[in-house]
């Protein structure tokens, strides 16, 4: 028998475009991996894919809460192929655990959202496409 969990979160991306610099180099670099610096970097608007990110991190957190914590800077968003996004997870503790995850990102020019669906249990990974 699976559990199911869901997160979400939206940003405003302006806030966004402030912040680029801190995290091309700055402070903020480290809340990025280097694979998620390079795709955003490849559009033209970096800032509503980073926020984008962003809000698939924070949408995990509110869906594995309280069940497990995680080290967002040991999350990546990565794209298949196609473009869809999904999670890669070093995080051991998250790892570890029999989860399937899902994530779905959008960004209109002011907001960006996304929202994180998490089942647990032994079928996990069938329990959702
Ligand atoms: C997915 C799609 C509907 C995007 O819609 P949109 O309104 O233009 O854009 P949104 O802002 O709502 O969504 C963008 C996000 O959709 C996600 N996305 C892109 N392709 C996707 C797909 N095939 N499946 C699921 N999600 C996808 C990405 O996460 C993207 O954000 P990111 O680049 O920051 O990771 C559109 O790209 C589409 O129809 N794709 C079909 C697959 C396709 O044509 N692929 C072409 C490459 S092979």
């Amino acid at each position: 028998m699976e559990n199911f969990n869901v997160g979400i979160d939206c940003e405003d991306i302006d806030r966004w475009h402030n912040m680029l610099s801190k995290l091309e180099s700055g402070a903020q670099h480290k809340l990025f991996t280097e694979a998620e610096h390079l795709y955003c970097k490849s559009f033209k608007n970096p800032e509503a894919h980073y926020a984008a990110r962003w809000c698939a991190k924070e949408a995990l957190l509110k869906a594995l809460y309280p069940f497990c914590k995680v080290d967002l800077r040991q999350i990546e968003i990565a794209n298949d192929k196609e473009g869809k996004p999904f999670f890669v997870i070093s995080d051991p503790q998250v790892a570890k655990l029999n989860l399937a995850i899902r994530v779905s990102l959008s960004h209109s020019k002011k907001t960006a959202m996304a929202i994180v669906v998490v089942a647990v249990g032994p079928d996990a990974q069938n329990s959702i496409i």
